[in-house]
């Protein structure tokens, strides 16, 4: 039987020698030819291509790889060609680089390949990791000896965010809710408003939206009972013209609290209620439509049944809102951090779990330029019980398009007074007796940046793993502060 296979296998290839394939594997110190020199060198590579694949060998992980692929030179150098080595540069937050060798397994024999088409080959290997500027090197062996330039070739890759169609199933994307399909549809119902449709997901109950052409027009949020995939829909008033206005939804998920993915799609104009039918073709309806006005006055019960039973259960759950505040927190945030996404949210924590009096820049900017900066932070540190430097230690947390662009957003003029707050209170953190007023809070793992890394002694709490024990805090020095002299005081809150 495989002598018969063989004699086929002869018969159908005669003379013809297999065509070189590559084998390839890690190299990177210098290649062995490099030592002795060559006569005769193969040219640089044709072309060189690099693009993310997902793995399939270590599928739980969703692996991402680089699939590199080069094309050959159809010239007479190529009969020379022993390997094609490829190195790898990350230009991430630490330099990182390795090679791989691919040995052809045999020597050319032809420019082409028999069909006429140049040698292509593609190596997968390397992972991918998300934002990150690569650097792609290629050289053919043998190369140059010592002394001379090798011909060699490269590319850069940037490799893109979790939104992209291969990235998403990174597993940072997927916790981050890369997976999640919003399906958002927007449009314009009148001058005056915006609905804003979605698909929630499993991973979370909260959502914000917001529209913004340029500045933010309107913005509203929904909390749900049950979180699964059902639509929903929401009526955002808007101040602005909103046709072809953005609307950006940030999803709250229980893995990535304010650092979730968010999303993004253009309000248009919503598709012209029909026609009214004329009244004689109406008559045809009658038998139908009593049956349909008693589903919906049914409909209309059960919905303000539900909507009065949803009130007092969320009126049961936050008891807190109603009490008066005990502790008085200043919270400092560098700029990157956005306004309304995250400081607004933590300050809303603040005032509704940890009954707390919050100071933020931004709604005292008057007393701000009549004290001068370096006054009211002097000031407003004597007169709280904690200071909270908020901190992100995430890029998707940063400042984007609805808090980056306003000239008179909040998040602007905090640009000065964080280094300025940092700056100050530094001095505190060298006595033991005085730091512990201070307070870092993160929404992810806290590793402090080296730019901040004074702060590392501070008492530092990871929202929102750590929240009951963050909130007990402020709690206790606000009774303490409070045995006398807290007086009521008006609840501002994070309105645009
Ligand atoms: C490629 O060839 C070189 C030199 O002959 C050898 O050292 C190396 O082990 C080979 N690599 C692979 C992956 O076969
Ligand atoms: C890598 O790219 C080459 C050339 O485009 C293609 O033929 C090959 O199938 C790709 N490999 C994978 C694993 O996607
Ligand atoms: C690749 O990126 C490096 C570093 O930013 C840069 O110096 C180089 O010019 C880039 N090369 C190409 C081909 O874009
Ligand atoms: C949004 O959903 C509502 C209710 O399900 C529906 O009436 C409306 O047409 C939808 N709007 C868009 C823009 O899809
Ligand atoms: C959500 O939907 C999934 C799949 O459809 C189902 O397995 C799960 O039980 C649902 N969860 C809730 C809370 O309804
Ligand atoms: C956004 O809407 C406002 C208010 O209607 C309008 O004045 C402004 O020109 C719009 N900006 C952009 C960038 O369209």
């Amino acid at each position: 039987m495989s002598l018969a296979l063989l004699s086929l296998a002869t018969l159908c290839w005669g003379a013809v020698t297999p065509e070189p394939m590559i084998q390839c594997g890690p190299e990177n110190g210098p290649s062995p030819e490099w030592m002795v020199p060559h006569p005769l060198i193969p040219g640089e590579l044709k072309d060189l291509q690099v693009e993310p694949v997902r793995s399939n060998v270590a599928m739980e992980d969703y692996l991402i790889l680089m699939n590199i692929s080069w094309t050959l030179r159809a010239d007479a150098s190529i009969f020379v060609l022993k390997a094609t080595k490829i190195c790898v540069t990350g230009l991430n937050n630490f330099r990182s680089s390795s090679c791989v060798r691919c040995n052809y397994t045999e020597a050319f024999q032809t420019q082409t390949r028999s069909s006429g088409v140049r040698w292509v080959f593609s190596y997968t290997g390397f992972p991918v990791e998300l934002n990150t500027l690569y650097y792609i090197g290629a050289h053919n062996i043998p190369s140059a000896d010592t002394n001379e330039d090798s011909p060699s070739m490269s590319v850069n890759f940037t490799s893109p965010g979790c939104l992209d169609h291969i990235m998403k199933y990174k597993r940072k994307c997927i916790r981050d809710g890369s997976l999640w399909d919003p399906s958002i549809t927007a449009c314009k119902k009148n001058e005056k408003t915006v609905e804003v449709n979605f698909t929630t997901s499993s991973l979370g109950s909260r959502y914000m939206a917001f529209i913004y052409n340029g500045t933010v027009i309107g913005h509203s949020s929904v909390e749900l009972h049950q979180s699964n995939l059902t639509r929903t829909s929401l009526v955002i008033p808007v101040t602005g013209e909103s046709q072809g206005a953005m609307v950006q939804l940030i999803p709250y998920f229980h893995t990535c609290q304010n650092d979730c993915i968010r999303r993004k799609a253009t309000v248009v104009l919503c598709p012209q209620p029909p026609v009214p039918v004329p009244l004689e073709n109406r008559k045809g309806w009658l038998p139908f439509l009593l049956p349909c006005l008693l589903v919906a006055i049914w409909v209309l019960v059960i919905g303000i049944y539900l909507a009065w039973r949803h009130e007092r259960i969320k009126k049961m759950s936050f008891p807190a809102t109603t009490l008066l505040p005990l502790s008085k927190v200043l919270v400092v945030y560098p700029p990157e951090i956005c306004f309304h996404h995250t400081v607004c949210y933590f300050t809303a924590f603040l005032q509704n779990h940890c009954r707390s009096e919050v100071i933020i820049e931004p709604w005292q900017k008057k007393k701000i330029a009549e004290l001068g900066p370096v006054q009211w932070l002097t000031a407003q540190k004597k007169a709280s019980d904690k200071v909270i430097f908020l901190l992100s230690n995430d890029a998707s947390a940063e400042c984007d398009g609805i808090c980056g662009k306003s000239k008179d957003s909040p998040g602007d003029s905090s640009q000065d007074l964080f280094p300025l707050a940092f700056n100050l209170f530094c001095s505190d953190l060298r006595s033991q007796a005085l730091w512990q007023k201070y307070m870092v809070v993160y929404f992810r793992e806290a590793d402090t940046k080296d730019d901040y890394s004074a702060l590392s002694v501070c008492p530092k709490y990871h929202l929102m793993k750590e929240a009951t024990a963050f909130c007990t805090e402020l709690l206790r020095v606000g009774q303490q502060a409070s045995k006398g002299k807290r007086r009521p005081t008006c609840h501002k809150s994070c309105s645009l």
